[in-house]
Formats: C-alpha cells, sequence, structure tokens
C-alpha cells in the first residue's frame, strides 16, 4: 500500500464486497484487479452469479471462503451487514437493471457503495438514490473509469488553472465497432442478452453502454454542464432493434458549444475515445487509445505534449501516475484510480479524519444522476425530431424543457 495518511490511522484494508462480475462477464475482473492494485481492499464476499453453482464455483476461483459466497445478492447484503468481519463496501458490477435494487438495499444496510454505470435505467431511480446517499452520507463512486487516467486529470487541472483560458468548444467522441455487423440476437428468443432487452438494459444500448462515459469525461474535464442540446439517435445498422449511434450539438451553462458522437457501429474502431477542448487561449485533445498523451496547442506559442509524470505535470494528474515517465499504463490502472481514491474517502469517513481534496474527484452519485438525465434528454430531443431541448437539471425531471 502506498504511504497515505488515512490508511496508516485505519491500520488496515477496507473488506469489500462484491455483486456480480463471474467468469465470463466483461467487467467484473477489471473490478477485482483495479479494487486490490493499490492494496486498499481485501475482497472478502460475493456473489458472483445469481446461479447458485456458478456462484460457488466463481467465487472459489477468486479464493472466497464457502461461507462468504452468496447467490442472493440481497442475502449478501443481510448476512454479511451482521458479521463483525463483514464486508464494509459493496461493488455492483451486475446488469444495469439490478443496480438500483443493490446500491439503494446496501446503502440503506449503511455500507459504501461502489458501482458500475449507468447509474440506473430510469430517471426516478437515479433522483431516488442521489436522495438516498443525500441522506445516509454515505460514499457512493460510479465507475466511470475513463477519468481515472492521469492525462485525464491533467486535462482537467489545465482546464481550472486557466491554461485554455475560457473553454469555448468541446467535441467528444465515443466510436466503437464491436456492433458493426448485423448478427443481433433475436428479439423473441427467450435467452436474449440483458443488454439487447430494453427493460434490462435500459431505454438505449449505446447510450448506457458508452454514452455516459462520454457525458461525464466531458463534465469531469470541463467543468461544464450541458445547458440545452438537440439530438438524434437510432441504428445505422439496418434492421436492428436497438439504439447503435447518438449524436447531439451541445450548448454549455457558460455558453460554450459542443458536438457529441457516440456509436458502437463504425467497422473496424476498437475503443476510440476521445475528446478536444479548446478554450480562448488553446485546446487539448486526449484519445483513450494513447492514454498516456495529452497534446496541447496554445495558442501563442508551438504544439506541446503532456506525459504520465513528465515535464509540466500538474499534481491530481502525477497522484494518479504509479511508475516513472515513459512506463505506458493504461486501463487496469486508470480503473484502480477510481477504487483507490473511493477507498481514501471511505476510510476517511470511517476514521473520522479529512481525505486529500484530490482523493475527491471520483464521480459521485450525482455524476450518476447528471448521466441517467442526459439519456433521456437525447432520446427526448431525438424523439421531438432533433429539436433543442433544455436538459433537466434539478430534481423534478422536466415535461416542458423546449427551447
Ligand atoms: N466501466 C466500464 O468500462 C464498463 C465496461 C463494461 C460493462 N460495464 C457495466 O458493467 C455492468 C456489467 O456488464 P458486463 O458487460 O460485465 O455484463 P456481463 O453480462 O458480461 O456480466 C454480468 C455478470 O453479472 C452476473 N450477474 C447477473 N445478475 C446477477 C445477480 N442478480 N446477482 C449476482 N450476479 C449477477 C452474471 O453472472 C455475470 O457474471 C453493466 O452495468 C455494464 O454497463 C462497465
Amino acid at each position: 500500500m502506498n504511504r497515505n495518511p488515512v490508511f496508516e490511522k485505519l491500520g488496515r484494508r477496507l473488506r469489500l464486497a462484491v455483486i456480480g462480475g463471474g467468469t465470463g462477464s466483461f467487467i467484473g475482473a477489471m473490478h477485482r484487479q483495479a479494487a486490490v492494485l493499490d492494496g486498499r481492499f481485501d475482497i472478502v464476499a460475493g456473489a458472483l452469479s445469481s446461479r447458485p453453482e456458478k456462484s460457488l464455483n466463481d467465487g472459489r476461483q477468486i479464493g472466497l471462503p464457502d461461507d462468504r459466497i452468496y447467490s442472493d445478492a440481497l442475502e449478501l447484503i443481510r448476512l454479511e451487514s451482521a458479521r463483525p468481519d463483514g464486508a464494509e463496501v459493496i461493488s455492483i458490477m451486475t446488469p444495469n437493471d439490478s443496480h438500483y435494487l443493490y446500491a439503494s438495499a446496501a446503502l440503506e444496510a449503511g455500507f459504501d457503495v461502489i458501482c458500475d454505470k449507468p447509474m440506473t435505467n430510469t430517471l426516478e431511480d437515479a433522483e431516488s438514490l442521489n436522495q438516498l446517499v443525500d441522506r445516509t452520507g454515505l460514499v457512493f463512486c460510479l465507475t466511470h473509469n475513463y477519468s481515472g487516467y492521469p492525462m485525464v486529470r491533467q486535462a482537467r487541472e489545465m482546464v481550472r488553472n486557466g491554461s485554455l483560458g475560457v473553454v469555448r468548444l468541446i467535441q467528444i467522441e465515443y466510436v466503437q465497432g464491436g456492433k458493426a455487423d448485423e448478427n443481433d440476437p433475436d428479439p423473441t428468443d427467450g435467452n436474449l442478452p440483458w443488454r439487447y432487452d430494453p427493460v434490462r438494459g435500459g431505454p438505449s444500448l449505446v447510450m448506457g453502454d458508452i454514452g455516459t462515459h462520454a457525458h461525464h469525461l466531458v463534465r469531469y474535464i470541463s467543468g461544464l454542464e450541458v445547458s440545452e442540446l438537440c439530438a438524434e439517435i437510432g441504428a445505422i445498422v439496418p434492421g436492428r432493434k436497438t439504439h447503435d449511434f447518438a449524436g447531439a450539438l451541445l450548448r454549455f451553462d457558460n455558453g460554450a458549444r459542443g458536438c457529441f458522437w457516440v456509436t458502437q457501429a463504425a467497422a473496424g474502431v476498437e475503443n476510440c475515445l476521445r475528446i478536444r477542448v479548446s478554450g480562448t487561449a488553446g485546446t487539448i485533445e486526449w484519445n483513450q487509445e494513447i492514454p498516456g498523451r495529452l497534446d496541447f496547442k496554445p495558442l501563442a506559442g508551438p504544439a506541446e505534449v503532456r506525459t504520465p509524470n513528465g515535464p509540466g505535470i500538474l499534481p491530481l494528474a502525477k497522484r494518479a501516475s504509479r511508475i516513472v515517465a515513459g512506463h505506458p499504463e493504461g486501463f487496469h490502472e486508470a480503473f484502480a484510480n477510481i477504487y483507490s481514491d473511493a477507498a481514501e474517502v471511505i476510510a476517511a469517513r470511517r476514521t473520522g479524519t479529512e481525505p486529500d481534496e484530490a482523493a475527491t474527484t471520483y464521480p459521485s452519485v450525482f455524476d450518476g444522476l447528471m448521466g441517467v438525465r442526459f439519456v433521456h434528454d437525447v432520446i427526448r430531443s431525438a424523439n421531438g425530431n432533433g429539436q433543442w431541448i433544455r436538459c433537466t437539471r434539478d430534481r423534478t425531471p422536466s415535461s416542458s424543457g423546449t427551447v
């Protein structure tokens, strides 16, 4: 474990239980590796599947004792909260429709929560979770893991320290090609994968999978909120029943303009999450596929490059870099930065100390709420044939938001 005053005071690791993430899952192993990378968590319990035999096998594979392996996540929450050595933090990596049920049950039982995105499928659940976190005072961290990259944090700090001047333009794209072919599962098949089922996957496949990541990255780096948008959403692959692309023009609360483009149907593209932020004094550009490079193009000088632990690195980015310059870090380490920041804030709360301010930029329940609102706003505008709408900002979803 890195030297850290909060953990020195706690004197041990936090006890974590995982819900979801069994063998064959996309993101489960990533969560578990991220949780333990900096030695701030021990994984002590799990419900890795709702199928008892699979959960038992998968739990054993990650080294859990049989009496800490569950197949019912609500039972895990109930029994772990009753044990003196029980888990203190619950991490949720199940299909989208179960996030609200497990997160709210865990918070009600006194656990701090780490949860994957999108936070919920419905606006009502997102609002309710936001209020529940407010009421309980517990930590809720949403794993928008791209905000854990050192160069994303550098970008945030460069916006905040004025290197770009006043932000005027933001372009965000999250382009993948995994759904470029036409072999979707048959919706009449009783075994439809959860992502393709709107009840389980949510109102939009592409927005749930990657749209909320892109939206969060914009807000994390720029510190701006989208105030108005006009959007189109749909399927570019003929016959597809779910959304595989969404595009929107954005107006930000400081008057800046932006554009947002996400798709999973761009043949041959892998995981191209790319952002450009331009201000009155310069532009920054970052591409997730080359995560250790941040381009800075000042208005009044030659183009520059920033790298993790390289010259010009700012404290928030340095804190997120584990190794000397030139030694690549990537997806795992960025994911771990989110876990480790959340761990510091959780440990601080439990020891009555203050976390380092720099630990507090992990995505919160409010960020999750804004993401779910954005999904619904994009759909609302698109359903109105791309009319400009005011984005949902207060606690009451706006039904008359057309500008
Ligand atoms: N942060 C990221 O970059 C990222 C990437 C991929 C997926 N995700 C999110 O992670 C979540 C899971 O996605 P995935 O692609 O890993 O899904 P997946 O279908 O590959 O895996 C889901 C896992 O959850 C388990 N599970 C399902 N219901 C359960 C229940 N009720 N109790 C316990 N276990 C249960 C399944 O057995 C499976 O192991 C989704 O919310 C998704 O949006 C996030």
